[in-house]
This record gives C-alpha cells, sequence and structure tokens, in this order.
C-alpha cells in the first residue's frame, strides 16, 4: 500500500519531468570525440537555451574537431567528465605552448585543477646546454625558449637569456617536484564551479536550466537507485550490511544537498521533494556518539589539496571534490577521508569507515 503510494509519486513525477524536458539530446562532433551535453552545447547546431553561457562548442575541420573558444583562442577537446566537472583541452594546432602564454580564464567559466606556475625564457640560439629541452614550436633557427619551475634553473637562464613571463599553466596532473624544464604538450585540465551539475550526474539524472531567462538549473529524471525508501525497507527488515548500504545512500541525499548549499547553488533535485515524504531518520543507530566522533582527526584542506595517502581529492560519500578550506576528517587507522559533514552524520549510525569497514572504535584518546 504505501510502496504503491510512492510508486504512484515517482510516476508522477517523472511524467512532469518528462514533458517539461527540452529537446537538447546529446551530441557529438564525431563519434571518436567527446560526447556533448549540459553544460555543453553545440553553437551551430542547437539553441543557445540547451546550454550555460560560456560552455558552447563548435566542430571543426576535416577531422570534426570539437573546438571550446576561451577569450584567449580556440582550443581542441580532448575529455570532458560531467561527474568531477572537469575538461581536458589542447591546441587544435599542436602548439599549446603559444596558447598557454597568452591564456586568460579570467572571463571564461573555468578554472585550472593543478595550476603550477612556469617561468618561461627566451634564449639566443646557441644555448643549449644543461639538456634543457626547448619548446619546439616557438623556438626557431635564431632562438630557443624553455619553461621551468626550477629555482635554480630560473636562476641560471635569468644572467643568460631575455625573461618571457611567469604563466600559470592549469597541467593535467599535479607536480610534486621541480620541472627542469618541460615542452607542456601535455593537456591542460580545467573545471568549472557553476552550473554544478556534478552529483545530478553521478546519480544518473539531466542536469537542466530552469528556464531560459534564468541560469538556475535543476535535476531531472533522477533513477529511483539509492532512494532513502529502500533504506526504509531494508532497516525495518534488519540491520547488517543492505541497511548500510542504504544509509550510504541516504548520506549521498543529505550530503548532495549540503555540497549544493556550499556551492550557492540553487540546483533543485525534484526527488529531494519525495524524499521528505518517506523514511523518517532511522533509530536503530549503532553508531558512535559525538564525542568518539569528535576525536577523530580533521584538517582543513589546503591550497594543494594534498590529504594523506589512500585518498584522491574526490568524498567517496558525497562524491564532490574537495575544495580548500573544507574541513575533512580522517578515520584512525586507515586514514580514509572524507568531508566531515559527510561522515559525522555516518558515523552516528554506524561505527565503522565508510570505504574499507575499519571499526575506528578505538579513537586516539583526546588530548
Ligand atoms: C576561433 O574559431 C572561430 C570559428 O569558430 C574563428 O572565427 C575565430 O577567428 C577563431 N579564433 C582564433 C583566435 O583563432
Ligand atoms: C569521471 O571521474 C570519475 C572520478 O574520477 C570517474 O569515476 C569516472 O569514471 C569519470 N568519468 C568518465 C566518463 O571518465
Ligand atoms: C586577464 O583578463 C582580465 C580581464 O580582461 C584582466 O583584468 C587581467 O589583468 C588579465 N590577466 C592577465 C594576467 O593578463
Ligand atoms: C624571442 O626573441 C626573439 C628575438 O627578440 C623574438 O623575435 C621572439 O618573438 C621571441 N619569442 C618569444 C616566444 O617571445
Ligand atoms: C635568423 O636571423 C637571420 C639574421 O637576422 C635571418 O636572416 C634569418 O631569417 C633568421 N632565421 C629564422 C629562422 O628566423
Ligand atoms: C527557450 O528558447 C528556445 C529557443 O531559443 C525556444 O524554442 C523555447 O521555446 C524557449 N523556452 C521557453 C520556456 O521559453
Amino acid at each position: 500500500m504505501d510502496t504503491a503510494f510512492l510508486i504512484l509519486i515517482l510516476l508522477s513525477i517523472c511524467c512532469t519531468t518528462l514533458t517539461s524536458a527540452q529537446p537538447c539530446y546529446k551530441s557529438a562532433c564525431s563519434r571518436v570525440e567527446p560526447v556533448i551535453q549540459f553544460p555543453f552545447w553545440l553553437k551551430h547546431s542547437q539553441p543557445d537555451s540547451c546550454g550555460y553561457p560560456g560552455f558552447g562548442l563548435s566542430c571543426h575541420g576535416p577531422t570534426h574537431q570539437t573546438i571550446l573558444t576561451l577569450p584567449s583562442g580556440n582550443f581542441s577537446v580532448q575529455g570532458i567528465n560531467y561527474t568531477t566537472q572537469e575538461i581536458w583541452i589542447n591546441d587544435p594546432n599542436n602548439c599549446l605552448p603559444k596558447q598557454i602564454l597568452s591564456l586568460n580564464l579570467s572571463t571564461s567559466p573555468f578554472l585550472g585543477v593543478f595550476t603550477q606556475y612556469f617561468a618561461f625564457f627566451n634564449c639566443s640560439f646557441h644555448y643549449t646546454k644543461n639538456g634543457l629541452k626547448p619548446i619546439g614550436c616557438i623556438s626557431d633557427g635564431n632562438y630557443t625558449v624553455y619553461a621551468t619551475t626550477s629555482f635554480k634553473v630560473i636562476g641560471l637562464l635569468s644572467g643568460v637569456c631575455d625573461f618571457i613571463a611567469m604563466v600559470p599553466v592549469p597541467a593535467e596532473l599535479p607536480f610534486y617536484e621541480e620541472v627542469v624544464s618541460s615542452d607542456l604538450d601535455g593537456d591542460l585540465r580545467l573545471k568549472w564551479e557553476e552550473p554544478a551539475c556534478g552529483v545530478c550526474v553521478s546519480r544518473g539524472g539531466q542536469c537542466w536550466l530552469k528556464s531560459n531567462s534564468s541560469r538556475q538549473v535543476e535535476c531531472f529524471n533522477v533513477p529511483k537507485r539509492g532512494l532513502p525508501s529502500g533504506a526504509r525497507y531494508a532497516i525495518t527488515i534488519g540491520a547488517g550490511v543492505p541497511a548500510s548500504m542504504c544509509i550510504l545512500g541516504l548520506l549521498c541525499f543529505l550530503c548532495g544537498r549540503v555540497t549544493s548549499f556550499r556551492r550557492r547553488n540553487s540546483n533543485r533535485v525534484r526527488l529531494e521533494g519525495a524524499s521528505s515524504t518517506v523514511a523518517p531518520r532511522p533509530t536503530v543507530a549503532v553508531g558512535l556518539d559525538q564525542s568518539a566522533i569528535d576525536s577523530f582527526p580533521k584538517v582543513v584542506v589546503g591550497e594543494s589539496l594534498r590529504l594523506p595517502r589512500p585518498n584522491d581529492h574526490t568524498c567517496p560519500i558525497c562524491l564532490s571534490e574537495y575544495k580548500p578550506k573544507e574541513i575533512v576528517r580522517s578515520m584512525p587507522e586507515c586514514e580514509h577521508c572524507f568531508h566531515a559533514d559527510c561522515v559525522d552524520e555516518w558515523l552516528r549510525l554506524n561505527a565503522t569507515c565508510p570505504v574499507c569497514r575499519n571499526s575506528p572504535e578505538k579513537p586516539h584518546p583526546v588530548p
């Protein structure tokens, strides 16, 4: 009876969603090019309302390359991850360093994921010692250009070459060591904060503009998977692994809300309305009390976004990336990290690490 009612709610939501959906289909410049979907759109074949300002793409040349036009020039799109809200770009003319020298992201919606400053030097052609790797495409027979992050090399070249500029390079991977010289031929890796559709996409939903005249986005067609209705069912049946899995689903939900709030983002998940009609907070808690939770180490994410070893850049609970100044809690023993907001909820209900199921029940004593 209860379940039937739920299905009815879900059905009615699906129907509203389908009728209000705009005719913006996924597209691509060719079979081997990246899939294009909101917030990107194909400028010459789709209406502007299919995308978000600054995310227009076009297809160029005989190979139908996907091109992103930034204020400083045109870039070929190598890949897009709609979950992590990242894009990999390169130079369609195979001279990325030339583009890097004039790159200015300040008026674009994008920013670097791992930005690293490189010093560029312009040397007369006979300066080729030290095994430095010249940047071929902006050097010629009369002069040689180098890019480096090494203070030693900067000191060396400063005396003999012309300093061009110190340039922020949105690199593909973080550099943990100095780069003696680089021809900078890897892709540039950029991310976008707005519109924040990553959580929606990761749940299998579709993100669109709420209306033509606003910049607010809305999440449609989120599949039923991971809904708290399941949590309630499992919790009623009993404890154990299935219950925990569903609580994790519930947490993803809660944390998604926290995250989108944190992003000052007004996107609304349609199904959240439904979720408030079901699943009261389970009372079968076998979690930790607040003082035990508080005794687990907390760290503030730094600009380098570096966390201790088993972790990457994404919170496994809410699937959004850590940002500088966010508070992260790490589990004793296994050192798995999570947004404190996300994992505290979990620990109140479960005494285990959400990733490895280690029991952190013997917390380090509070000093
Ligand atoms: C970028 O591509 C557009 C065509 O889509 C062209 O009109 C424009 O001149 C190009 N800009 C640069 C800097 O090459
Ligand atoms: C996007 O990134 C996430 C997290 O790194 C990864 O799990 C996922 O497979 C990526 N998606 C694509 C399409 O590459
Ligand atoms: C980038 O562009 C903005 C706006 O056009 C300008 O204010 C800023 O100085 C530029 N930054 C650099 C490093 O050129
Ligand atoms: C390097 O210097 C030469 C000679 O002054 C100049 O023609 C060339 O444009 C410079 N290259 C760069 C990348 O600044
Ligand atoms: C190098 O400089 C010489 C003399 O200034 C000039 O004739 C020649 O064209 C230059 N070579 C290149 C590749 O620019
Ligand atoms: C939004 O704009 C597109 C074309 O620009 C138009 O076809 C569509 O009807 C508009 N939708 C609304 C809700 O105004």
